[in-house]
């Protein structure tokens, strides 16, 4: 079942997916040193095994949406898709979630070593803001503001802090301490996705503050889903496994609110990001149909 108690998944834009991952594969990360290759193969080993891509086909359908080519963008997309899985490959080590399956493979510090593993997160990091300055063509007032936004989004005002008040469970016990959790660790990513594309083609004014809400709810929506799979869902559909909150006690939109509740605030959210999709004035000639099929995809997807 899924999180809004339907028995479907939405449909995915599958076309910018393969878009995203030939993308990625054609990616090395090479150096002087021949000798780096074993830090070459730990990070192209958990980049290129598999995984839904959410963020960068976020990036590519927000070009879309505002009459650019996606082909554009590519280079930024990749570098969140990076950042992101440097942030799963340190998500799983034995000092912070202790997991040993991602994307349906053992986990990067099981395969490769606890030491590789960090170095590869650290390299992605890296790579990824290396990418973005280098790879990615616009004016470069477009390109600074968007990196501005991506580490913004990425540092201790977004995923690395909601990641800290996450495992030092530091954050208020109320509904907007949960909230800052998860809009930090999982939804500044997620909204700098869309922002960052807004950000390099110089968008501003009443389009971007109506993208920002949409992908404020968006990435928030993505981790109640997240905590609701972790309790309903199977390792095998995940790729990850089922369980890893209650196993650590984690706070989470189930653990708060049960099952129903969360569920509950989940459709609130889904349907809040769809009001603001629409508020942001893009809609022509169906501009709009592939962040309508991600938002609609991220409260039903079942893995
Ligand atoms: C998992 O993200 C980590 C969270 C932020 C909850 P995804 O569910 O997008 O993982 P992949 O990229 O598909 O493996
Ligand atoms: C992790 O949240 C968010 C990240 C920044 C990686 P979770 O710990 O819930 O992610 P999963 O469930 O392991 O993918
Ligand atoms: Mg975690
Ligand atoms: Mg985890
Ligand atoms: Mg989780």
């Amino acid at each position: 079942m899924t999180a809004d108690g339907a028995t479907t998944t939405a449909t995915y834009p599958e076309a910018l997916r393969e878009r995203v991952d030939a993308h990625l594969k054609e990616l090395r990360f090479p150096s002087v040193a021949p000798q780096t290759q074993g830090l070459e193969d730990a990070m192209r080993y958990s980049l290129l095994a598999g995984g839904k891509r959410i963020r960068p086909v976020l990036a590519l359908a927000t070009q879309k949406a505002i009459g650019g080519d996606p082909e554009q963008v590519l280079p930024l997309a990749a570098a969140i898709e990076l950042i992101h899985t440097y942030s799963l490959i340190h998500d799983d080590l034995p000092a912070m979630d202790d997991d040993d399956l991602r994307r349906g493979r053992p986990t990067c510090h099981v395969k490769f070593g606890e030491d590789v593993a960090i170095l590869a997160g650290d390299a992605l990091y890296a790579e990824a803001l290396r990418l973005l300055l280098t790879a990615q063509a616009g004016e470069p007032s477009g390109i600074l503001a968007a990196a501005r936004e991506l580490t913004a989004a990425t540092g201790v005002d977004g995923m690395v802090g909601g990641q800290y008040l996450d495992v030092a469970d530091v954050a208020p016990d109320d509904a907007d301490g949960l909230r800052t959790v998860h809009a930090l660790k999982t939804g500044r990513l997620i909204a700098a996705s869309v922002e960052c594309v807004l950000l390099l083609n110089g968008t501003g004014g009443d389009t971007i503050t109506a993208f920002r809400t949409f992908a404020d709810e968006l990435g928030v929506l993505f981790q109640i889903v997240d905590d609701i799979l972790d309790v309903t869902s199977t390792a095998d559909a995940m790729g990850k496994p089922q369980g890893s909150d209650e196993r650590h006690g984690k706070r989470t939109y189930v653990s708060e609110y049960g099952l129903d509740g969360a569920q509950d605030l989940a459709t609130e959210c889904h349907a809040r990001a769809h009001a603001a999709l629409a508020r942001t004035g893009t809609d022509s000639g169906g501009r709009l149909a592939e962040l309508e099929q991600i938002t609609d995809f991220i409260f039903t997807r079942t893995s």
